[in-house]
């Protein structure tokens, strides 16, 4: 039995709390080059292998918390108020309980996501990322980036990467209660790469990251390699990131989704995230590439793509996927 969330939170948190009237922050989205895929404590959210990402600049999620006046809960979503039997809502409250603990502090959670509705971008990852920062700053914990990395980790384990701007590795970690396992910021930029979101479909998802990251995990033979990939993957980025090399960035960032892929294909039941329109779109990444474009994708667990490619190439690119949504996580 691992050590719990609330546990690991209250260690670090004064006896008394002390909320302001409001509080809000930001956070940005995430994509990763190299994924997390799959557990080593499903609790904490302790990743099994190392990852890294680039976070999306000012595309993401605000979050602000207001003392309650009217004394009860309340979440909005981009205005609206959810209910809070419902998934998204209960999330969120239950994330602000890890902190709450019991104490009767009760809280209006408005959140804003400016990730373009037709984006199919998960907002989970700076979703958590918004709250665990809005929290640190109502409650006036004053807590390092770190440990807030990785208190957001226990939300939604991406969210550990969506603390810092630009390339985070996230480290697994070895400790047991997980809080040297947190987003790294790579302290290096790449003015002119270009990330393009391909939509292919949005909506709910039959089955979501953590279910499907388990069933590999239980199903598929083929997962025991998927540890040595993301580890060789890394490596490569690393050393991409380091000396510029936008091929090897682009090859290895679209090898590791397609290695991520092909474990979950290789589950049981099989778990395609692909739609016949993925297949198309990653045909026409190949034929670019044959026909001498820098271009790569990657793919998290749905069916769109993430395109990337550097600005001299844009116009190119844009001609082949009309209506790409494109951003730019470094500034042109
Ligand atoms: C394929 O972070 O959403 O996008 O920790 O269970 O909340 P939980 O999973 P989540 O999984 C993201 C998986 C991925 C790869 C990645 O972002 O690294």
């Amino acid at each position: 039995m691992s050590i719990t969330k609330q546990a690991v939170i209250q260690a670090q948190l004064p006896a008394k709390l002390a909320p302001q009237d409001a509080a809000e922050a930001f956070a940005p989205s995430n994509i990763a080059l190299c994924k997390y895929w799959g557990k080593r404590d499903a609790e904490l959210n302790l990743p099994i292998n190392n990852s890294l990402s680039v976070s999306l600049g000012h595309l993401g999620t605000r979050t602000r918390l207001e003392s309650a006046p009217d004394g009860t809960d309340r979440v909005y979503l981009n205005g609206v108020e959810q209910a809070q039997d419902q998934p998204f809502a209960a999330k969120l409250l239950a994330f602000v309980e890890l902190f709450r603990a019991g104490r009767a502090l009760p809280v209006h959670v408005h959140t804003e996501n400016n990730i373009p509705t037709a984006a199919g971008l998960a907002s989970s990852a700076s979703g958590f990322a918004a709250l665990t920062l809005a929290l640190d700053r109502w409650l006036q914990l004053g807590l390092a980036p770190e440990v807030l990395s990785a208190f957001a980790r226990m939300g939604s384990g991406s969210a550990c990467r969506s603390l810092f701007e630009g390339f985070v590795e996230w480290r697994d970690g070895i400790h047991d209660d997980g809080m040297d396992s947190h987003g790294v910021p790579i302290p290096a930029r790449w003015p002119g790469l270009q990330i393009g979101l391909v939509k292919v479909a949005t909506g709910e998802k039959a089955v979501g990251s953590r279910a499907g990251m388990q069933r590999t995990i239980e199903t598929a033979h083929l997962y025991q390699s998927w540890p040595l990939q993301a580890a060789a993957d890394l490596e490569k980025l690393h050393q991409a990131i380091a000396s510029r090399d936008f091929a090897l960035l682009g090859q290895t960032a679209e090898q590791n989704a397609l290695s991520m892929h092909a474990t979950m294909i290789a589950s049981w039941p099989p778990l395609l995230y692909w739609q016949p329109e993925s297949v198309a779109a990653m045909q026409r990444v190949w034929q670019l590439r044959e026909a001498g474009l820098a271009v790569y994708f990657t793919m998290d667990a749905g069916p769109n793509l993430k395109l990337l490619f550097e600005v001299q190439d844009r116009p190119a690119v844009e001609a082949a996927f009309p209506g790409l949504e494109v951003v730019a996580p470094f500034g042109d």
